[in-house]
């Protein structure tokens, strides 16, 4: 069947090189997509700026042009946007298989409000909160004072992964939330604000496979979101990951399960929610307990490029279940096998950086995996054109092994200040008691 995969950063691109392996795949196009999968055909046209009603439109037209069979939907925006809603909505594109929620269920993650109530309606495990808006700042402000610092801060909306603020002071915390509800500090996004309480405790990231009915958990995953080593300085898109997470034990995982996989699938077929597609659960765990600091309503990135390696099972077929319902009839097989993922970024991200910067070493064949991210092609070389360039992923028996030759092969990829972290893992292989 011939495929579009929308987006174009580093899990698109992992994305697109798994799908293109199954023998199900005719022609595989990913849209805007970058260097990386110009290998396979790009529809660079059809999204413009962001995602609106035009460029759905100029997608549905593509898609009966190419005969297109199954969409698969990489980022939040389209979805939030309500792609899926017009794709079926429209009549020649009613039949195509869709994956990624419809607008309803992309409210998981397009509003942190919903999401909280969601979770209190279903009895979701996940930190207390309350949300205000401009018209209730007073109450918020009083609500403030009675919390313990840390007190989190989050805008409803999506803001690029910006919209959270862990203030440490009662001072701190009454200024943000003026900022946020008076002076419109994230825009459109902050509107509304959830005031959270702090969750102490490891995060993991859990990636759900569901039509809605059923379900497939894929492997887990940790990234590392701040731009420095030892997790220090601002947060970023995320500067790497490893896949699988060994504190993430059986015992865990049922916990994960019982607790916050069933109830929100069920929870959405009670709210009447179509939701066919990824639920990526940000977990943090507290004392052995998993509780939801947020939904996404799609794969994580950079944690897709460690998650999708170990997967062995044909990624098309697990796709169109999903699509038409049928997840129950196929399995999902992973590798043993962990994965380490190490991104490359343009200096000075996550802040303001050059672009256009050569990449060199692109063709060395180590048996790492290079996944472009923000790459173009430009007179025949590959030049950098966004903050989160490449990510490296090894996989290996031993997580220690994977990250040293993800490194390996980190050391051969050049361009002008190029920068990543060093410490990508540590951690992990410091929890893992044999330190393999
Ligand atoms: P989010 O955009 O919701 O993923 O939040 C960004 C980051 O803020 C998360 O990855 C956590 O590290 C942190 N965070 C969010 N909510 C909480 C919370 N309730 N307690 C502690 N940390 C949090
Ligand atoms: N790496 C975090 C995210 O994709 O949201």
């Amino acid at each position: 069947m011939n495929i579009l995969l929308l987006g174009s950063g580093g899990r698109e691109h992992a994305l697109a090189w798994k799908i293109s392996q199954s023998p199900d795949c005719n022609r595989l196009f990913v849209s805007p997509g970058n260097a990386g999968t110009n290998l396979f055909n790009v529809a660079e046209n059809l999204v413009q700026n962001g995602y609106d009603q035009a460029d759905f439109q100029r997608i549905a037209n593509f898609i009966q042009q190419q005969n297109i069979e199954l969409v698969i939907v990489g980022p939040e925006a389209p979805l939030v946007a309500g792609i899926t809603d017009f794709l079926k909505n429209n009549s020649s594109t009613a039949d195509v298989l869709v994956v990624g929620p419809t607008q309803a269920g992309a409210e998981l993650e397009g509003s942190k409000d919903f999401a909280k109530q969601f979770m209190q309606r279903h009895n979701i495990p996940t930190a207390a909160s309350r949300t205000f808006t401009a018209d209730t700042l007073n109450e918020g402000l009083e609500y403030l004072q009675k919390q313990t610092s840390p007190i989190v801060l989050k805008a409803d909306g999506l803001a690029a992964g910006k919209g959270v603020i862990i203030c440490t002071t009662h001072d701190e915390a009454t200024e943000t939330l003026r900022d946020m509800l008076q002076h419109q500090k994230f825009g459109e996004a902050s509107q509304k604000v959830v005031i959270e309480e702090f969750l102490d405790g490891i995060e993991l990231s859990v990636f759900v496979l569901t039509d809605g009915k059923n379900y497939h958990l894929l492997p887990e995953a940790k990234d590392y979101k701040r731009i420095g080593e030892n997790d220090t300085g601002p947060n970023t898109g995320g500067m790497g990951a490893v896949s699988p997470v060994p504190f993430a034990d059986e015992e865990f995982l049922t916990k994960v399960k019982e607790q916050i996989v069933e109830p929100t699938i069920q929870g959405l077929a009670e709210e009447n929610i179509d939701y066919r597609g990824f639920i990526f659960l940000g977990l943090m765990n507290v004392d052995g307990n998993p509780s939801v600091i947020e939904y996404n309503v799609r794969l994580g990135d950079p944690e897709t490029q460690a998650v999708i390696p170990r997967l062995e099972s044909d990624l098309v077929e697990l796709l169109v279940a999903t699509a038409k319902q049928q997840l129950s009839e196929v399995k999902v097989q992973i590798s043993l096998q962990a994965a380490a993922t190490v991104v490359m970024v343009s200096g000075g991200y996550p802040g303001s950086y050059e672009k256009g910067k050569a990449i060199s070493g692109l063709s060395n064949k180590s048996g790492s995996l290079i996944f472009q991210a923000g790459t173009k092609a430009e007179e025949g070389k590959v030049v950098t054109s966004g903050g989160r360039v490449l990510a490296v992923t090894s996989l290996h028996s031993q997580l220690k092994t994977a990250l040293e030759q993800s490194y390996i092969q980190v050391e051969q990829l050049h361009w002008d200040d190029v920068y990543y972290r060093k410490d990508i893992g540590q951690d992990i292989l410091r929890y893992s008691a044999d330190g393999k």
